[in-house]
């Protein structure tokens, strides 16, 4: 692997048992990303996004095909391995925050923290720094009702933070956030690639969130379909390919709806 590549997937197959019934969800798919890189993937309802952050993350395991994350190949780790991995590895943030009601800002940051088996007071420091970096230090101890969806997720994202992995996952981060937050989200996942040269892969719908991509997958049927540079990137980010923009994220069932 290239130095620089934290994540290769080759031929992705992945299928889901329901009783004698296989039901197909990924069907070879190709994907890399580079350490500190965002990257895009855009697709229909259906198309096999989850499932495709969920083998990266090591959620779900691939019925065929090689996923190799940060080193680890993923199909050759045992339970406990994987779920090691996911503590160690990974950060995920989802589209409605997940954090636990009963527990404050700070309390949910150190959770992934507690996992890991680090100590009381390096985790409280350390959950109140990274709340620090995302701009939420003034709301340690408040809790999850007590916040907005775009702090809420802004807490999620340091939760996400907590055991330094080099790469977030995120399915539809911005999805229940009104434009200013999503704004705001996109900010703050630039600048800790920029600073902590986090990498991400963002499932989205979001045009605000694929402006703020470094590459695009567009993904259908459980296969990449397309591949957007950045170039075709800076393209939408000055509205000068608002067609294509348009067909990048229109997709068949949006239109349909
Ligand atoms: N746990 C599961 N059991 C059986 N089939 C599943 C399961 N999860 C997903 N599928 C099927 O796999 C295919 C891909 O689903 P997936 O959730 O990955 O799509 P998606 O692109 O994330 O869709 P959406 O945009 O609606 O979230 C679909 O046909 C779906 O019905
Ligand atoms: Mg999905």
């Amino acid at each position: 692997m290239p130095n620089d590549e934290l994540v290769k997937v080759t031929d992705l197959v992945r299928y889901y048992k329901r009783g004698k019934i296989k039901i197909p969800a990924l069907l070879g798919v190709d994907l890399s990303v580079k350490k500190g890189e965002i990257v895009g993937i855009v697709g229909p309802s259906g198309s096999g996004k989850t499932s495709l952050l969920n083998v990266i993350g090591g959620l779900g395991r691939p019925s065929r095909g090689s996923v190799v994350v940060d080193g680890s190949d993923l199909s050759q780790l045992g339970d406990t391995e994987l779920s090691n991995f996911r503590l160690k590895k990974i950060g995920f943030i989802f589209q409605f925050y997940n954090l636990i009601s009963t527990l404050n800002a700070a309390e949910n940051v150190e959770v992934p923290m507690t996992l890991a088996g680090m100590e009381k007071e390096k985790r409280q420091n350390r959950a109140k720094e990274l709340l620090r970096i995302v701009g939420m230090g003034h709301r340690t101890d408040h809790l999850p009702d007590q916040m907005s969806g775009g702090e809420q997720q802004r807490v999620a994202v340091a939760r996400a933070l907590a055991n330094s992995p080099p790469i977030i996952l995120g399915d539809e981060p911005t999805g229940d956030l009104d434009s200013k937050s999503a704004k705001k989200l996109v900010e703050l996942i630039r600048t800790l690639r920029r600073e902590n040269k986090v990498a991400f892969v963002l499932v989205t719908h979001d045009p605000l969130v694929v402006q703020g991509c470094d590459r695009v997958y567009s993904i259908r049927d459980g296969k990449v379909i397309k591949e957007f540079s950045q170039t075709d990137i800076n393209h939408f980010r000055l509205d000068k390919d608002r067609d294509d923009m348009d067909h990048l994220l229109l997709t068949d069932d949006m239109v349909a709806k």
